[in-house]
């Protein structure tokens, strides 16, 4: 590799969690990260929005500025590791067109704005780097953009927020509710205050979004994602899938497959969803992430780790950070966006699983039959039937009622939303408890 003399410098935007410790990683770690990226790597400074918070011991306060243009206008490299759309759009724009370099952990940004900052990138002759915006320490950026170049990927799907994996895995392991595992995950620092993006299922979205982009190379937004949290999840669902065989977890899918007039199309999703305990997603507890990929010729992969916190995510910023200082000295670009699958995004009805259904409803001679008939004429096949808990409604509790768990194989999700729709109106059904979809091994 050529050796430069000539430092690369490196503007830090932003400083909390993670980038604190990209900061204390840059200074105690310098020598091996230069030594790596072939010239020595100077952190010229970091753009704060307050200069007086108090901060790591391990932060140089001589580096914080708020003046982040002056900052931007002297950086070879700029970290952005503020969060949120704006200001970031705006910072990165000005860093790209000023010839910098960008390393970005900023799902939300790239799954909204991502094609015209590739684009502003392409222009500029400069590399944006993201490897922490999706699944933290995970290298699954690289391992799809570049591992994977040589192969088809036919689905990615998996873990990607630690924060409801945690709560998910509380729920199944510690018997907590929802809302004692939120309060726990929020104690433990996984979950933010206000843990929409996470819990809704957003954050989610926007990484599976970014990895379909890469996996199919054509370009999709949080937009195209059929997006449900966890918030629906009840402790008594998560005994019916324990009782079936699976644990629930929120599985964000980006799958290729045929609709219903045989086009090719791009599947995408965030559900909580019913995972066989023999399947490699199950045993993903904690907060940690996993992405499994399905790929033509390499056929099953999962990539697994830390997907979030400061110094795991740090990690994966650093290795961007090597790789666009050691572009600079050698020369070269990043892999640019290959787009030519130019492939449509399916509607939720063409989406195509295996669904869990409970149901409570009255216990009667025949319900079994005039149920499994509703089935049999949608067209949607039973994998399997169960009868559990008993009940009484109506006045004096005089009305036996009983809870009956369907588990289907795959259909279209148009054929499912017939059916429950049919339930709804029957009068042999009290209450559609759930409706989760399923995902066997
Ligand atoms: N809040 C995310 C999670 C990490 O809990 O996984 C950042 O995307």
């Amino acid at each position: 590799m050529n050796k430069s003399t000539e430092s690369v410098k490196i503007a830090l935007l932003g400083c909390g969690t993670v980038g604190t410790q990209v900061a204390r990683l840059l200074t105690e770690q310098r020598d091996l990260l230069s030594a790596r990226a072939g010239a020595p790597l100077e952190l010229i400074g970091i753009a704060v929005s307050n200069l007086e918070t108090e901060r790591d011991g391990a932060i140089d306060r001589s580096l914080l500025t708020k003046d982040t243009s002056a900052l931007i206008s002297k950086a070879d490299i700029v970290i952005e590791l503020i969060g949120g759309i704006e200001p970031p759009r705006t910072l990165v724009r000005e860093a790209l067109c000023s010839g910098s370099s960008v390393v970005t952990g900023n799902k939300a940004l790239l799954a909204t704005h991502g094609p015209e900052l590739y684009d502003l990138a392409e222009q500029n002759d400069v590399d944006l780097y993201y490897e922490a915006a999706v699944a933290g320490a995970v290298p699954v950026v690289y391992g799809l953009r570049e591992s994977l170049a040589g192969d088809r990927v036919n689905a990615v799907m998996g873990i990607m927020n630690g924060t409801t994996n945690f709560i998910l895995d509380s729920m199944t392991t510690q018997n907590m509710d929802f809302d004692e595992a939120l309060l726990l995950a929020q104690q433990l620092g996984f979950a933010e205050a206000d843990p929409s993006a996470d819990v809704d299922g957003y954050d989610a979205g926007a990484k599976i979004a970014i990895l379909a982009s890469l996996a199919f190379h054509t370009r999709v937004s949080l937009d195209d994602v059929v997006v449900e949290g966890i918030r629906g999840v009840t402790a008594d669902d998560i005994a019916s899938a324990e009782a079936a065989g699976y644990v629930i977890k929120l599985i964000a899918r980006a799958e290729r497959h045929f609709d219903s007039r045989g086009e090719d199309g791009i599947e995408m999703s965030v559900s909580p969803t019913l995972v066989s305990k023999d399947h490699p997603l199950a045993s993903v507890h904690g907060s940690f992430n996993a992405v499994l990929v399905e790929a033509q010729s390499a056929d099953r992969l999962m990539f697994f780790g830390r997907g979030a916190g400061g110094a795991p995510t740090a990690s994966a910023v650093l290795s961007d950070v090597v790789a666009a200082a050691a572009k600079r000295v050698i020369g070269g670009h990043a892999p640019r966006e290959v787009l030519y699958g130019d492939v449509p995004v399916l509607p939720r009805s063409e989406s195509m699983s295996s669904f869990f259904i409970k149901l409570e409803v009255i216990d009667t001679v025949g319900v079994l039959a005039t149920l499994t008939k509703r089935f049999a004429d949608a067209g949607v096949s039973m994998a399997s039937v169960m009868q559990n808990k008993s009940g009484h409604i109506g006045d004096n509790h005089s009305l036996a009622t009983t809870q009956i768990t369907i588990i289907t194989h795959q259909v279209r999700q148009s054929s499912i939303d017939c059916v429950i729709e049919e339930l709804q109106n029957s009068d042999d059904v009290v209450e559609v408890l759930s409706v989760l979809k399923v995902e066997e091994n």
